[in-house]
């Protein structure tokens, strides 16, 4: 099974659905059993009001658009209509939200999810990086640590210029999921809050620049 596919089961799995008010319960169940799996949006306003398009082809349609993993979905209101917003991570770490049309499955908007407008403080940055990174990355963040030569793949050089093109959202995306397959961890899994995430980031952007900052 692919990758998309088996997140999409887990998705149906976890998925809950809230009956909305206003319909019967015997109704509210029959419509359900009918429509097959369908996520109610918490605080939509009236009863049964459910894509026509299935989950399984907003999944597929918005995969087709951005390719990547589905990472959340929901139904929401878009210009006064019923849409699929699919969040979607490519394999480089960055976030799309794809909204896909309820009606006719089109998709009719895509945008990139930039990471949460906390603010980053070098400053605090600079101790977390200096207690967590420093050991791979070296103090200099050019991944010239004891650990940093010595993995496979080696740690990132921030100086480098693939790094420094690269979006912030990505790189905090690494820095909070880690990246499967090397020696980078998940520092959400190992106790690291958003806020101390975004401040390392913005130390690591100031390491980035180098010399020349
Ligand atoms: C055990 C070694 C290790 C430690 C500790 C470590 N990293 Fe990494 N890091 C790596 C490796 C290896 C890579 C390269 C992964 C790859 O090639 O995809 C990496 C990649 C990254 C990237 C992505 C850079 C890019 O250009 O894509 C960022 C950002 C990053 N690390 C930040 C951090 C921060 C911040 C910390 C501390 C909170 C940290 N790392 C701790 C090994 C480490």
């Amino acid at each position: 099974m692919k990758q998309a596919d088996r997140m999409a089961l887990a998705l149906l799995g976890m998925l809950v659905v809230i009956y909305a008010p206003g319909t019967t319960h015997a109704e509210e169940q029959k419509q359900l059993a009918q429509a097959g799996h369908k996520v109610v949006k918490e605080n939509a306003t009236k009863g049964a009001e459910e894509p026509k398009v299935t989950i399984e082809q907003a999944i597929h349609n918005a995969l087709e658009s951005v390719p990547g993993r589905v990472h959340e979905l929901e139904v929401v209101h878009k210009s006064g209509k019923l849409a699929w917003q699919v969040e979607v991570i490519t394999p480089e770490g960055r976030h799309f939200i794809v909204y896909v049309d309820g009606a006719t499955g089109a998709v009719t908007h895509t945008e990139e999810k930039t990471i949460e407008k906390l603010a980053g403080d070098p400053t605090k940055g600079k101790v977390v990086f200096e207690k967590h990174c420093t050991s791979c990355h070296g103090p200099d963040g050019k991944g010239t640590g004891p650990l940093g030569q010595s993995l496979t793949p080696p740690a990132a050089d921030y100086t480098s210029e693939s790094s420094r093109q690269k979006s912030d959202a990505e790189l905090f995306h690494a820095i909070q999921e880690g990246r499967p397959g090397t020696a980078m961890r998940s520092f959400r899994k190992l106790g690291l809050s958003k806020q101390e995430i975004r401040d390392v980031l913005a130390y690591v952007r100031v390491l980035s620049r180098g010399q020349d900052k």
